[in-house]
C-alpha cells in the first residue's frame, strides 16, 4: 500500500461511494483492515481514503465520510453555495490547495470546535466534510460517522489532578457515548494503575473498585469511593463483584486475552456497559479486532486519543435489542 504523495492528481475512475479517514500513522493499518473486509482504495487523498464501495464498519477508520459526493466548482462563490445550499455545518479537511480551501471556508456559517469541558458529550449538530481533490473539483459528503471536526476530540485538559494522560481516552469514550459513570453508580477499571481512569469515575462521583498489580497514585487512592484490589484482573469472577453499572478496562495484555476478559463478563451478565482499550504491539491483529466488532451490542472505535489500539464499547441493552448486528456503521 502506498498513500498517495500530495501532489499526485487524484484519479478516479469510479464514483466515490466511501471515504476513510485515518489517523496520522494508521494510513497501513487502515488500508490492511480495509483489504480484509474486501474494500478496494480508488485512491488516497491526504489521510483520506477513497472507495467506490458502500460504506463499512472500519474500525481503524476516525471519521467516515457515509455519503460522498463529487462536484465540478468553477470559482469560490460556487463551491460556497454549493454547500450552504446542503446544509449549515461543515467541516473542512485541507489537505491540498489550502488557500483556496481557506477562502471557501471562511465564507460557510463558522463551526464551533472548542474544547469539550468534561463531562460533556460531543456536538450533536449534524456535521458535514468537504475537501477540494482539485482547485475545481470538490468533495462533499452531507453525513459522517465522527461528531468531531476531522475526527479530532478537543477537552480542556486537566494537567493537575489526573496521574496520567490515558484520562483523555476514557473521556472522548464517554463523549461519544454521550454517557458517563454518575453518583450511586458502581464501576469496575481493570489495569487501573496509575489512575487516570479511576480519577475520571470518582470525579464523575461513581463508586470504582480499581484493580491492578501495581498501585494506584496516592491522590487518586485517597478520592472518595475509590477501592484498590491489588491483583491480577483475569482472576477475578465477575459474579465476586456483583452488578455494576460500568466495566473499564485499559489493560496492558494480548488481545486474545483481553477477547477472552470481555466475553467473560459479557456471559456473565453483570455488568451493563463496557469500555475496553485493545492495545496492539507489532502487527495488529485485526483476526481479534474484527471478533470484538462482531459482539452484539459492541463498535470498535479508533479514537483521536488511541494509539496503536482501538477502544470497545459495549452496551447490555443494545445488546439485547434487535438489529444491534455486527459490522454495523458506527453512529453518532
Ligand atoms: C495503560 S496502563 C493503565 C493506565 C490507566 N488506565 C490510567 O488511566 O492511568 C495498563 C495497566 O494494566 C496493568 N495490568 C497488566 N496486566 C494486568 C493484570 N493481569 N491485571 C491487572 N492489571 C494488569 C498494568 O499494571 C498497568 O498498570
Amino acid at each position: 500500500m502506498t498513500v498517495r504523495d500530495d501532489d499526485a492528481p487524484v484519479v478516479l475512475s469510479h464514483p466515490v461511494r466511501a471515504a476513510y479517514l485515518a489517523a496520522e500513522g494508521f494510513e497501513e493499518v487502515l488500508a490492511e483492515e480495509l483489504a480484509r473486509l474486501g474494500v478496494d482504495i480508488m485512491a488516497w487523498h491526504g489521510r483520506l481514503a477513497l472507495s467506490a464501495a458502500p460504506p463499512v464498519a472500519a474500525s481503524w477508520a476516525l471519521d467516515i465520510w457515509l455519503e460522498p459526493e463529487v462536484h465540478a466548482v468553477g470559482s469560490i462563490g460556487a463551491a460556497v453555495a454549493l454547500l450552504r445550499g446542503r446544509q449549515r455545518n461543515w467541516a473542512c479537511h485541507a489537505v491540498r490547495h489550502h488557500r483556496r480551501a481557506a477562502l471557501i471556508a471562511e465564507r460557510l456559517p463558522p463551526v464551533a470546535a472548542r474544547p469539550l469541558a468534561f463531562p460533556a458529550a460531543a456536538p450533536t449538530g449534524h456535521l458535514g466534510a468537504w475537501t477540494l481533490l482539485a482547485p475545481d473539483r470538490l468533495l462533499l459528503s452531507t453525513r459522517k460517522s465522527s461528531p468531531f471536526v476531522n475526527g479530532v476530540a478537543p477537552f480542556v485538559e486537566d494537567r493537575v489532578g489526573p496521574p496520567s494522560r490515558a484520562y483523555l481516552k476514557l473521556w472522548e469514550a464517554c463523549a461519544r457515548l454521550g454517557a458517563w459513570p454518575v453518583p450511586g453508580e458502581r464501576c469496575v477499571d481493570l489495569g487501573a494503575s496509575p489512575g487516570g481512569w479511576t480519577w475520571v469515575i470518582a470525579r464523575c462521583g461513581a463508586e470504582v473498585v480499581a484493580v491492578d498489580r501495581a498501585d494506584l497514585a496516592p491522590e487518586v487512592a485517597a478520592m472518595p469511593g475509590v477501592t484498590l484490589r491489588r491483583e491480577s484482573a483475569f482472576g477475578i469472577e465477575p459474579a465476586e463483584l456483583g452488578p455494576v453499572d460500568w466495566l473499564f478496562s485499559d489493560i496492558i495484555a494480548y488481545p486474545t486475552r483481553l477477547l477472552a476478559l470481555a466475553r467473560r463478563w459479557i456471559a456473565a451478565g453483570t455488568a451493563a456497559r463496557i469500555v475496553m482499550t485493545v492495545k496492539f504491539q507489532g502487527t495488529t491483529d485485526h483476526e481479534t479486532a474484527a471478533l470484538f466488532a462482531a459482539i452484539p451490542g459492541g463498535r470498535v472505535l479508533h479514537l483521536w486519543h488511541n494509539k496503536h489500539e482501538l477502544t470497545f464499547l459495549w452496551d447490555r441493552e443494545a445488546a439485547g435489542r434487535a438489529g444491534s448486528s455486527p459490522g454495523r456503521l458506527p453512529t453518532t
